[in-house]
């Protein structure tokens, strides 16, 4: 998949997108209300309103939006055409923002609805992505991810026409995120890369884009959570999760995202949150049939035992796994969420018809199989 968006990246970039914006008559700046108070978001505003003719500010993107959110966002617009769309937030407001590139690009029968009916964009309009969270990899990826809440799942609209034409990532704008957040949304780039790397679908690029953000992450995730103001680990993990979302352009994820996707559709936790629960028992299921794959992963990190043969190495890194979640002070059980054990058969039915990712398990996996990795977390 063709992802060669133009990146602007360091320490400087926050004052240097200016001039992507000359010229541009009207401009949809889409975030939250938590990311539009950052003084860094305003730095980066400052320089939208000095460049552009006109600009119209959406600040009300929710976590986890759902197809219902985003209908009100397009319905609230007074002007339906844009000429360019920037995303500055987490992966919630860059999916939308993503769309939106979408829906304001003028492409006839192109709605909301047409394109989760699985109509396929011809277009879009001009866009930059400015990630606030190291994370989705959402601004390299060709998928919006929402919640269809009345199925109490999740669902991925995908096209490559949503890569951005213009990806800023900026240290700056991710120094502010809550521990939580930045430990929970850098297991979800950690996701990301192992399951791309471990997939049905991986291929020679998205190996080695999974394995040099691996190597990136596992070097960066706790000195950036526990260093909030360490600009150098958090380029890092920029990087990272921009090699995660990289991954899945090339390769896509598999068990733990199906198996998320219910905990984010049916209780609403943080999509980070729900990877961590289930990273190291879904890797666990997965480790024999990817024995020499976990091995090069394993090899990544800076105090792996090199005398470990593949088996002993591949076991060490679920365990590894395990303890840095554990170490990052995230949940490990869903009675942590208040998640009783009665709905496990519920979510095992959702997870396996999330066929999309469950053809990508590296193993044949069954429904019976899927309920006893949720029962061993209950
Ligand atoms: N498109 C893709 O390829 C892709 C991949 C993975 C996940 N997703 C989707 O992305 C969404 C999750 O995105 P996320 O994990 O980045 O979280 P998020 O965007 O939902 O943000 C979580 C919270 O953190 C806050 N926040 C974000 N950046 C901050 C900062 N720098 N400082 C302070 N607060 C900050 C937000 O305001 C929000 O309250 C889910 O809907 C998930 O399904 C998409
Ligand atoms: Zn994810």
């Amino acid at each position: 998949m063709n992802i060669d968006s133009t990146i602007i990246s360091g320490y400087g970039a926050l004052n240097d997108i200016g001039y992507l914006l000359a010229g541009k008559r009207q401009v949809l700046v889409v975030t939250d209300k938590n990311i539009a108070g950052l003084p860094a978001a305003a730095r980066l505003m400052a320089q939208v309103h000095a460049n552009a003719a006109g600009v119209t500010l959406i600040d009300s993107v929710p976590p986890e939006p759902s197809r219902q959110d985003v209908a009100r966002i397009v319905a609230g617009l007074e002007e339906t055409r844009a000429d360019m769309v920037i995303g500055i937030g987490g992966g919630s407001v860059l999916d939308v923002a993503k769309l939106l590139s979408l829906l304001c690009a003028g492409d006839a029968g192109i709605t909301l609805d047409s394109l989760l009916a699985g109509v396929k964009p011809r277009y879009k309009t001009l866009s930059l992505l400015v990630p606030t969270t190291a994370g989705t990899g959402s601004e390299a990826t060709p998928n919006a991810i929402l919640a269809i809440t009345e199925q109490e799942t999740k669902v991925g609209i995908i096209s490559p026409v949503m890569i951005p034409d213009y990806v800023a990532l900026i240290p700056e704008l991710t120094t502010s995120m809550p521990a939580r957040i930045a430990a929970s949304t850098g297991i979800d780039a950690l996701c990301h890369l192992l399951e791309c790397f471990t997939a049905t679908c991986a291929n020679p690029v998205s190996d080695n884009v999974a394995l040099t953000g691996m190597k990136k992450l596992f070097a960066n995730i706790e000195i950036a959570v526990s260093q909030p103001d360490n600009l150098e680990a958090r380029l890092n993990m920029l990087w990272a999760s921009y090699y995660g979302g990289s991954a899945i352009a090339h390769a896509g994820t598999h068990l733990v995202h199906a198996m998320s996707y219910p905990l984010g559709g049916k209780y609403h936790i943080a999509h980070g949150i729900a990877n961590a629960i289930l990273l190291a028992p879904c890797m666990a299921f997965v480790r024999p049939c990817a024995v020499e794959k976990f091995a090069r992963v394993y090899d990544l990190l800076a105090d792996g035992d090199a005398t470990l043969d593949d088996d002993q190495k591949s076991r060490a890194l679920v365990d590894y796994l395990a303890a840095l979640v554990q170490r990052l002070d995230l949940p490990l059980k869903l009675s942590q969420l208040a998640i009783s054990p009665d709905d496990i058969p519920y979510l095992a039915q959702s997870a396996i018809d999330v066929q999309r990712l469950i053809k990508n398990v590296p193993a044949a996996v069954t429904r019976e199989q899927i309920f006893s990795i949720y029962h061993a977390i209950r």
